[in-house]
């Protein structure tokens, strides 16, 4: 850590002091032989798990052949292939087309790109609580202002934001059903206060927010949204960079929903944990960008593209999507029983294995609990489980575990964190009988 300190600037952040000697499954080995359980997934990168035995093969086979070379100088067939099979995965019958790129910040800033070429229009509509990544058109999109934004501004313009359909904290403190869905006709009352629907190239949502919470919306959200897009013809493009490649229990979050984007932008758990990212679009609206106007000089590197095609085929055979789903299932039961014990919880929330606890200081005043939240991050850590929060409030425990993970590691970790409510908020009796 003194090492650390000293060569590396304090903006990278670390959740945990764990600096890792090996890794394998769900699992991580530090420097002084500890074992972790790992429910970070390196922020929802290992949906495979760690170096999965097909993958490590893949890569150690790629590595006897070449390494980089530049698609846009010598391509290469398992650029090809990835793209071949994201365009077969992704929503929708229509002829689609994709690009590789390097991290989920770099896809959204072409995503932007591309619907800007295709619709002739520079405007973009996101929503509270979104995080689309660093760099600056990506800070643009993203919500949250400390730590991301604050003392990096400008940003470049042409943005707009909406409230997203975070039910439990409602802009418009209405309860679904009831509410009609006001969130979702924000975006028309947007054309008359923000911005004309003329000048507006895309609106842009993560299916389940990510860094903002995993939030889910209601299954009428997407389909109203995409709706009023079409009317438009404004693109919808689906950050699906978190809650992409299994993670929900579908390829694609956006699928629970019906909807079919114009572009969906993937990466994370793409690469099965080495660097790539995509976009993956309508063939027409991907082509929109002239030749030589997209690109970069690491983009769907060799390796990466190897892992890539070995990552899918392992959540393919080992049926990761139903896996998802029973995770996500083996935690809502738990986290369900946890409401009723601690006041502490005020939502449990999830889709498939993207699940998530929402921490408040009491449930009527749903006042955020970001201290508490750390205490149990803090716990777990302690006790052998790395996990890490999310939330505009900082108050929420996501689960963001391999989908290789074993019953027995699960349960072991959901152990570790009900100890941890335990030790920062003990149960409350007359909850837990009033409940029972
Ligand atoms: C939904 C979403 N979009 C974009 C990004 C940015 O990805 P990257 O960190 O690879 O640039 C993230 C990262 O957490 C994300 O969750």
């Amino acid at each position: 850590m003194a090492r650390r300190e000293a060569a590396v600037p304090l903006g990278p952040y670390h959740a945990t002091p764990v600096f890792a000697a090996r890794s394998e499954g769900a699992t991580i080995e530090d420097v002084d032989g500890n074992r972790f359980l790992d429910f970070a997934g390196g922020i929802g990168c290992l949906n495979t798990g760690h170096r999965p035995p097909e993958v490590d093969s893949a890569i150690r086979a790629q590595l006897e052949k070449y390494l980089h070379l530049c698609f846009s100088v010598t391509p290469y067939e398992g650029y090809v292939a990835v793209a071949e099979k994201l365009n077969a995965l992704a929503p929708g019958k229509f002829a689609k087309k994709t690009l590789l790129v390097n991290s989920g910040a770099e896809a959204l800033e072409n995503a932007v790109k591309i619907a800007r070429a295709f619709t002739k229009r520079p405007a973009a509509i996101v929503f509270n609580d979104a995080f689309h990544g660093r760099t600056m058109m990506t800070l643009a999109l993203t919500s949250k202002t400390h730590p991301y934004k604050a003392g990096f501004e400008p940003f470049p313009g042409d943005v707009y934001r909406i409230p997203y359909a975070y039910c439990y904290r409602c802009s418009y403190n209405l309860t679904y059903p009831a509410c009609k869905l006001a969130c979702a006709h924000a975006l028309e009352d947007a054309f008359k206060r923000l911005v004309a629907p003329e000048s507006v190239a895309a609106v842009i949502a993560e299916p389940v927010l990510g860094e903002g919470g995993f939030v889910v919306p209601p299954k009428e959200f997407y389909p109203a949204i995409s709706e009023i897009c079409r009317k438009h013809g404004i693109l919808f493009i689906a950050d699906e960079v978190q809650s992409g490649i299994a993670r929900t229990g579908k390829y694609f979050a956006i699928e629970h929903y019906g909807v079919e984007p114009d572009i969906i932008t993937s990466a994370k758990s793409l690469g099965g944990g080495l660097p790539l990212a995509a976009v993956t679009g309508r063939a027409d609206v991907m082509d929109a960008a002239g030749v030589g106007g997209l690109g970069g000089t690491f983009g769907g590197n060799p390796l990466s593209c190897a892992s890539a095609l070995a990552a899918l085929d392992v959540i393919e055979k080992e049926g990761l999507l139903a896996r998802s789903v029973h995770l996500g299932r083996k935690f809502s039961e738990r986290a369900n029983f946890w409401h009723q014990q601690f006041a502490v919880i005020g939502d449990v929330r999830g889709l498939g294995g993207m699940c998530a606890i929402e921490l408040v200081q009491d449930r009527s005043s749903r006042q955020p609990n970001p201290e508490a939240t750390k205490k149990i991050a803090q716990y777990c850590y302690e006790h052998g489980l790395v996990t890490i929060t999310a939330g505009t409030y900082g108050n929420v425990m996501r689960i963001l575990v391999p989908l290789v993970v074993s019953d027995e590691q699960f349960e072991e970790g959901l152990d570790v964190l009900e100890a941890a409510l335990v030790s920062a908020a003990a149960p409350r009796k007359e909850l837990a009988t009033s409940n029972a």
